[in-house]
Order: C-alpha cells, then structure tokens, then sequence
C-alpha cells in the first residue's frame, strides 16, 4: 500500500496565518504539521508517500522533507493546481498508486492512539473496496458522518446532516483499493466545483464493500482547520509530551523504531537538528540509549 498526504486548499479559516504560509506547514507546538499525517502513515508501514500541495507551496515541502532517503522512505511530490476536491488526489496521484491499494491522509488531520499503526495495518490487510475511519464527536453535523450496521459496513454517508443519523464523523483518513482510481476519474464536480470524496465512497456504499472502524476512546483526532483546533491540537501534543518526557509524530524515532533506519543514521540525522532545539537533543539522545 502506498500513501498519498493531500496538503493543499486554501486554509480560508485560518487566515491571515495561511495568507502566505501552507496551512500544512503551520506548527503543531514543536513540529511542522505534516509531520503527524507523515507519521503515522509510516508507522503503518507505509514508506512510499506522494505529498501533494500548491503550486505556491510544493517546494517548501521538498525543501522540509526531501527524498526521504533520511528517514528510510521514498518521498514525492505533486502539485494540485486548484484545490478542487479531495477526491483528486487519486488521480493526480494515479502514475504513483499504480495497481496497488492506496492510504490519503489529509495534512491537517491528527491522529494519536497507542493501538493505531497496529490498527492501520490490520484495516490495510483486509481492504476490500474502501475503509474509512470515523470518531465520536458531540457535534457531527458539522462533519461527514456515517451510519453503519452491526457489521462495520457503512450503509449512509452524509454530508454535514441537519439531523445526523449517528455521532460517527468521518476523519481525514482513507484506505482504498486500486478500483477507486477508475471511479475518481468518473465522478462529476460538485456544485461547488469539486471532485467530492463523498461521492467516491458512496459508489462503495452502494456495493456494500465501505468499511467504517470507530477509532473509539483511545483515540484522539484533530482536524486542526480552525484557530481554536490548533491552538487545542498544540496543547494536547504539549501536554502528553511533557507528561512523558516523549515526543509524538517524531519521524526521525519513528524511521528508527519501525527499522527503516539504523542508530547511525539515527544518530546523524540528530546531529544534523540543532542541538539548542529540543527536538534535535531528544533524538540525539534516542542515538545513545
Ligand atoms: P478543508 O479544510 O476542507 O479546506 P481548506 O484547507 O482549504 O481550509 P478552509 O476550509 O479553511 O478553506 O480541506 C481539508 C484538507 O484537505 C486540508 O488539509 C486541505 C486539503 N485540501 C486539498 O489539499 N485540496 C483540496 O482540493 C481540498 C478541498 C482540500
């Protein structure tokens, strides 16, 4: 399974902070907001990942990223022209999914659960058609939200309800299986102009082949969209890493603990942080445990 991170859009709610800056790129206390999609992609076992941004902002994620060989995956990037539905990322992303399945994560979406990558990887090995990951929220008409029988299989998708059918909104995370390239290409443009990813996963809804899995309590998801969501997504990170003395959605220790790289690499990779910076002496301080 390959990965798609889709950070691009507009970022209108978070203006003037996205007046020149990729939303994506924004920090989430001590590191770029990419990095927690970037992740957890990878400690799902996913190491091949095509970033897709602006054409304004793509070469910032290069710059921030680079090929990937630093941390033992393959990074690429493409851009989206205008942001015109999620459900594009597919097909700008086609020549890269090739015939395989394919994770979209979007950029401003985080995730954090101790179970989640075994999870991930569990959902990944019995993909049939399209699995999505929805959470309890209090108030899921602002959301996608989806009913499902007692099986997991999602039998209604709504955009944003008047009256929502269940408290399951549907994160930024989906898994799909090749066919879904095929169907992207069929969809039409909404009326606001885009290629809904709704609408993609109705034509699986209708099969019986969507999946929904509850991320449930131990589980915490952000959509960082708003001024207030940041602000929370950065306290919550602040709190459980100064709690733990750990940092989360570090990709350095996350190459290392999943095996793509050695402690050398490790190790370098921390010198090439700066030691004044927090982040740059816990890794380093990973390299000589
Ligand atoms: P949104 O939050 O719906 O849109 P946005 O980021 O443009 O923000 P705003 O509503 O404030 O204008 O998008 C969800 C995520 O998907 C976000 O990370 C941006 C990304 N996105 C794209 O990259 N391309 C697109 O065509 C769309 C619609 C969104």
């Amino acid at each position: 399974m390959r990965g798609i991170i889709l950070a691009g859009g507009s970022g209108a709610r978070l203006r003037p902070l996205t007046n020149v800056h990729s939303k994506q790129l924004l920090p989430v206390y001590d590191k770029p907001m990419v990095y927690y999609p970037l992740a957890l992609l990878m400690q799902a076992g996913i190491r091949e990942v095509l970033v897709i941004s602006t054409p304004q902002h793509l070469g910032l994620y290069r710059e921030l990223l680079g090929d990937g060989s630093r941390l033992g995956i393959t990074l690429e990037y493409a851009v989206q022209e205008a942001p015109e539905g999620l459900a594009q990322a597919l097909l700008i992303g086609r020549g890269f999914i090739g015939s395989g399945a394919v994770c979209l994560v979007l950029g401003d979406n985080i995730f954090y659960g101790h179970r989640l990558p075994d999870l991930l990887r569990a959902e990944a090995e019995r993909l049939d058609g399209c699995t999505l990951f929805g959470y309890p929220v209090g108030d899921p008409e602002r959301y996608g939200v989806a009913e499902v029988d007692g099986d997991g299989a999602i039998v209604g998708l709504v955009e944003k309800p008047s009256r929502p059918s269940s408290n399951l909104a549907v994160t930024g995370l989906y898994m799909y299986g090749n066919e879904a390239v095929d169907r992207a290409a069929e969809l039409a443009p909404s009326a606001r102009g885009e290629l809904e990813i709704t609408d993609l996963n109705l034509t699986f809804v209708r099969e019986n082949r969507a999946r929904l899995v509850n991320l449930g309590r131990g589980c915490a998801w952000f959509d960082t969209g708003t001024h207030d969501s940041l602000l929370e997504a950065s306290l919550f990170v602040q709190l459980l890493e100064k709690r733990q003395g750990i940092r989360i959605s570090c990709l350095e220790e996350v190459a290392y603990r999943m095996g793509y790289i050695s402690r050398e690499q490790l190790a370098l990779a921390g010198k090439e942080l700066s030691d004044s910076s927090g982040y740059g002496r816990y890794v380093l301080a990973l390299a000589d445990a």
